[in-house]
Formats: C-alpha cells, sequence, structure tokens
C-alpha cells in the first residue's frame, strides 16, 4: 500500500489540523517533538506520511501531487489559484479578509478614486477592486507588516486579514470594507480523489468525526 501524504501550513493550523485527527484516531507521535528538525513525519500503521510548509506553497505541493491531500487558509487557496479540489471546510482559523486603512480613506473607497492597495495578497485584492468593485487602483506588493502602509504613506489602503482586530486598532486603522470570510480547509489532489478515492473518504471522515468530537 503507498502512502497518503498530508501537506500541513506549518504554524497554528498545522496543530489545530492535527489534534481534530488526533480525535478520530490518526495520530503522529514524531510530529509532536517540537526540538526535532525533521522535515517529515510518518505513521508506519495507517501509512500516512504528514509535513509542514510554508502556507503559501501547500496548494503547490498538492497541485503536483506531491501531497495527496493539505490543510491550508482559504487566502491562500484563493491566493495560489491553484487546480485541486477544495473538499472540506474545517470552521477553524476563522477570520475576514477586508479592505482596511484610516477612517479618512473611506471617501476615497466611496468615490473610486485611484488609490493605491499594499497586501500581501495581490491576486485577492485585484480581484476585488478590479471585478467586484470596477475600481481603478494601484496594488503594491509587500510581504508582511502590512499595515505599516498607510501608517507611513506608502498607500492609502491596505487588503489584509483581520482577526481580532487589535493589529488595526493599536496602529489606528479600521475596517472600511469586508472582502469575504476566511477559514482553513482541506483540499485535494486532483488525481488522488481519483486514484485513492477509498482511504481519501476514509481520512476525511475522520476529520468530519474529529471535528465533531
Ligand atoms: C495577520 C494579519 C494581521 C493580523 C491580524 O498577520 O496580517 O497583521 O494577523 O490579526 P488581528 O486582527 O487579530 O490583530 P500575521 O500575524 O499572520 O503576520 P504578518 O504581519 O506577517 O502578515
Amino acid at each position: 500500500m503507498r502512502y497518503i501524504t498530508f501537506a500541513l501550513a506549518k504554524g497554528r493550523l498545522a496543530k489545530k489540523a492535527m489534534d481534530i485527527l488526533e480525535k478520530s484516531g490518526i495520530t503522529c507521535e514524531e510530529m509532536k517533538d517540537e526540538s526535532s528538525r525533521k522535515l517529515i513525519f510518518v505513521n508506519e500503521e495507517l501509512k500516512l506520511k504528514f509535513f509542514l510548509s510554508k502556507a503559501s506553497d501547500v496548494p503547490t505541493y498538492v497541485e503536483y501531487g506531491a501531497a495527496d491531500i493539505g490543510v491550508v487558509g482559504k487566502d491562500t487557496i484563493m491566493e495560489e489559484g491553484r487546480n485541486l479540489y477544495e473538499v472540506m471546510d474545517l470552521g477553524i482559523g476563522k477570520c475576514r479578509m477586508c479592505v482596511a486603512g484610516p477612517e479618512s480613506a473611506r471617501d476615497l473607497l466611496n468615490n473610486h478614486e485611484l488609490i493605491r492597495v499594499a497586501t500581501k495578497y495581490p491576486v485577492i485584492a485585484k480581484d476585488y477592486f478590479y471585478n467586484r468593485k470596477h475600481q481603478t487602483v494601484e496594488i503594491i506588493k509587500l510581504n508582511g507588516s502590512v499595515e505599516l502602509a498607510p501608517i507611513v504613506g506608502l498607500s492609502e489602503v491596505i487588503v489584509d486579514i483581520v482577526e481580532t482586530g487589535t493589529t488595526l486598532k493599536e496602529n489606528g486603522l479600521c475596517v472600511l470594507e469586508e472582502i469575504c470570510p476566511l477559514s482553513a480547509r482541506v483540499v485535494v489532489n486532483q488525481v488522488s480523489m481519483k486514484m485513492e478515492n477509498e482511504r481519501i473518504n476514509e481520512i476525511l471522515a475522520r476529520f468530519r468525526a474529529g471535528l465533531l468530537e
């Protein structure tokens, strides 16, 4: 029997996903050793492999079949636009994709002015402004701490993830428009879904059972 391989977005999401699987009897003891530098973990009994990767790489591993199953945020799935099946909403890591900025930027948005938008998510930002709002904007790609951009005058607004809203608040910014809700999803390689249908359905059933625990 071949291994079924999981790619998990490293960090909080991976821990929560493993907790869900553990509740339904899929464990990986090796993975809990936080001092280990190992990249790949095996459950020999169930013929499963797990690895952690940068969130934005999870859809890539799954599209190419290097992983059969992935657990990653909806934000990353939308931004990466890979060919894969999104099969389950785990309902964890809930947050929102928003347009945010100083209150003074509200009028610029309402008047459809040519503003600058800083974001880690240029695909999502472009789709929102061009296809949904029909507003021409200049998108500036950043790699983190996006809230800085309107403060230092790089952009008028940002497109970013808002969870509690604390980061915005502490920096004198607020949510101006809501783009979409986000949460962690299970994604599956399109060929694996056909070739390993039975085992993958079994794993998805375990995810569902784990969520109910
Ligand atoms: C995310 C996001 C916000 C923050 C929102 O950043 O980009 O900065 O969390 O959370 P809050 O609404 O609860 O304050 P992350 O920690 O992922 O790091 P980043 O700065 O690299 O984007």
